[in-house]
């Protein structure tokens, strides 16, 4: 295949959030693994290093964004900003490298929607990547109709529990809302996104097969003509790059010095955050939990604070002797694939549920906000390798379900069957895998469109 290639050039174009950008850079590593040559058109915005990838073209776009648009911390805003701000930098910039040399395709991160086109308008074919796995986005596809039977808006609190009879096990308060903004924005956003998908030449999804046949067939069943492309996990098919994020290696020989399965993983992404009530009720549960905890306080976490040291109870840490470790950053991958972990703590962002199914540790589920809630679901009631907390964030809880998972005999069967999806996981990119199969597939597609 590499020969075939022949170094076409490829331009991608990521969106600059950590959840988004990394995988972005293993795909194109991937890519780059059969042959492409690869261009990356970033925005200046959390732009990414390109030291750290000499064998990438970098060119960077002005976004226009002030310093105060420049947050995700309203996310709905944030994105509907990059896809007015950046559609003419964007422009320029693809006309300038249309006019350089051929290019076989684009590859957009699917939130900038307006590339399709933008592409279109360069005759260049548009492949998608949805960062999210196609169980969500399967959801979002459904946007219209859930609407249309009254399931979305989410208004009315006696409702949550009512299963989606169109997506069981899925309940509305499984449903994908955003934790801010203007829910109506939202929702527009969601149709477009798969509007534009559903008008592109492919979409990639990291993500496999077996993991997601369901996705898969609901997505076949709805957009029959849409070729889909689940090739993942991605970091398993290439080798882990450096990142420009500064992880905290203590917690590797901090986890050396602790017992096969025992510790309890917590991180909840990047983006994610939690009220200060909600940090306490984590860190006694933790605490009273007596298992070993390694804990992700990302600065930001908590709500209105990026000071997160401020936040413990003093004498917190030294009061569990050893038993819990604090961190700003972990090397995530290196931390779960570790013989040490015997749980995750995880919001359900999709490449943390993926990193945890790759090394079959079981889960518990925190989702805070869009695709996470469906996750979060699927991981405790269609995959069964994790629980999710039902009632809130309270330390009793915490306690209970931590004990669960670590200690009974339900939590025995949920390290078997996250251990049998790790198998699983391990095979698909191999020769004859069925990610392997559809890499080639996507790379056969990229070479038709001369
Ligand atoms: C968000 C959405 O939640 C996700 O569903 C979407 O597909 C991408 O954007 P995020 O909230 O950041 O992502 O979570 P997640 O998708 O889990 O990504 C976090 C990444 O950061 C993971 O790859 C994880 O390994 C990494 N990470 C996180 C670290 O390396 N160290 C840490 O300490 C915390």
């Amino acid at each position: 295949m590499e020969q075939i290639t022949k170094g076409k050039r490829l331009i991608l174009f990521p969106l600059p959030l950590e959840g988004h950008i990394n995988p972005m850079l293993q795909l194109a590593n991937l890519l780059h693994s059969k042959g492409f040559s690869i261009t990356i058109i970033h925005t200046q915005f959390n732009s990414p290093n390109p030291s750290l990838h000499p064998h990438f073209t970098f060119r960077s776009i002005p976004d226009g964004l002030s310093e105060t648009e420049a947050s995700p911390k309203d996310i709905i805003l944030l994105f509907s900003l990059f896809n007015t701000k950046c559609v003419e930098p964007f422009t320029l910039c693809l006309s300038s490298l249309l006019s350089e040399e051929p290019v076989a395709c684009l590859i957009s991160d699917s939130i900038f929607h307006f590339t399709q086109s933008v592409a279109e308008s360069f005759k260049l074919p548009r492949i998608v990547f949805e960062t999210g796995g196609m169980t969500s986005y399967a959801v979002f596809t459904q946007f219209p109709l859930l609407r249309e039977k009254g399931y979305l808006p989410v208004t009315q609190d006696s409702q949550l529990e009512k299963v989606v009879t169109e997506l069981p096990p899925l309940r509305i308060k499984d449903l994908p809302v955003t934790p801010k903004g203007d829910p109506e924005k939202y929702f527009e956003l969601c149709v477009v996104i798969v509007t534009k998908i559903a008008a592109s030449d492919g979409v990639i999804f990291n993500t496999f097969r077996d993991l997601e046949e369901q996705g898969l067939a609901t997505l076949h069943k709805q957009y029959p003509n849409l070729l889909v492309f689940p090739i993942g996990p991605f970091h398993k098919c290439v080798p882990e790059e450096a990142s420009s994020s500064i992880s905290d290696q203590s917690c590797i020989s901090w986890l050396n010095t602790r017992a096969p399965n025992s510790v309890i993983y917590v991180s909840f992404g990047t983006i994610a955050a939690i009220t200060e009530a909600q940090f306490w009720e984590i860190a006694w549960g933790l605490a009273n939990s007596n298992q070993p905890f390694l804990w992700v306080v990302r600065p930001g976490l908590v709500h209105g604070s990026d000071n997160w040291l401020e936040q413990l109870p003093s004498g917190f840490l030294e009061n569990l002797n050893g038993r819990g470790h604090i961190v700003k950053w972990a090397p995530q991958k290196e931390v779960l694939a570790h013989p040490s972990i015997g749980a995750f703590w995880t919001h359900n962002g999709w490449n943390s549920t993926l990193e945890s199914v790759c090394e079959g540790v079981p889960m518990i589920c925190m989702p805070c906000f869009n695709d996470q809630l469906v996750l979060a679901r699927y991981v405790s009631e269609v995959w069964k390798i994790g629980l999710q907390f039902e009632n809130g964030i309270e330390r009793g809880e915490i306690e209970g379900t931590i004990r669960k998972l670590m200690e009974e005999k339900e939590g025995e069967e949920i390290r078997d069957r996250s251990l049998k999806l790790m198998e699983k996981a391990n095979v698909c990119f191999k020769p004859g895998g069925s990610s392997c199969q559809c890499l080639d597939d996507l790379v056969k597609h990229i070479l038709s469109f001369e």
